[in-house]
């Protein structure tokens, strides 16, 4: 199971990092405009930190805007993955970018349909965005198992990163699926170890050794 930060900030990607538990990083528009840097700057910075995957967005609509913005995000580094929309000229842009060697992650996937078309063209992942699916009465994780399931049928050779992740619970039902790979928020990824019950123990075990003669 691989783990990606879904994030731009360098200090939270230092510190995931460190922990020897990093695979890669997702990013998109929302997260860079939070670093208030413009986007290359902040692709150079993460590239040269994180070896994994580190997938950027592009802005254009239309096909051959996705690809001119697909191939100047690739230059950047050579672990840059292009995030395409999942839209019928994102397919295009996919197809062609891949023709050039360029990886790509299609994103924006709500529907098992979207999914399919993604894989078809080759796309390298597909993510599906479970929290934003919740938040409209829809479970998401449903939609996680019948990609991975329609994956297995055909053979299709995309990974699929579970995105838009609001919870530990969404790892564990990653998990027990076996999804390849999650994209985690940074406060996601820090209540990941905690438990009020190894806090707790913790503070017994410091008190009872105390009254260890020594
Ligand atoms: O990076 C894509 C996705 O993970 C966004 O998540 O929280 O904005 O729905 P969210």
């Amino acid at each position: 199971m691989k783990f990606f930060l879904d994030t731009a900030n360098i200090e939270e990607i230092k510190k995931a990092n460190a922990l020897g538990l990093l695979d890669g990083v997702t990013t998109n528009p929302t997260l860079i405009a939070k670093e208030g840097r413009p986007q290359e700057e902040v692709l150079r910075e993460i590239c040269r930190l994180v070896k994994g995957p580190v997938s950027a967005e592009v802005i254009g609509v239309a096909a051959e805007e996705m690809i001119d913005e697909g191939r100047k995000l690739a230059a950047i580094a050579e672990n840059i993955v292009v995030k395409i929309p999942s839209t019928l000229e994102g397919l295009k842009a996919i197809r062609a970018l891949k023709a050039e060697g360029i990886r790509t992650n299609m994103t924006l996937v709500f529907s098992l349909s979207q999914a399919i078309l993604g894989a078809k063209v080759g796309a390298d992942f597909l993510s599906p965005f479970v929290g934003r699916l919740d938040d409209v009465s829809q479970r998401g994780m449903d939609l996680i198992r019948d990609i991975m399931q329609t994956i297995r049928n055909y053979n299709f050779s995309s990974q699929v990163i579970v995105a838009s992740i609001r919870n530990p619970l969404h790892i564990v039902e990653a998990a027990l699926i076996g999804v390849p790979i999650v994209t985690v928020p940074y406060h996601v990824f820090d209540q990941l170890m905690k438990h009020p019950l190894t806090e707790k123990g913790i503070e017994r075990f410091i008190e009872d050794w105390k009254k260890i003669p020594k």
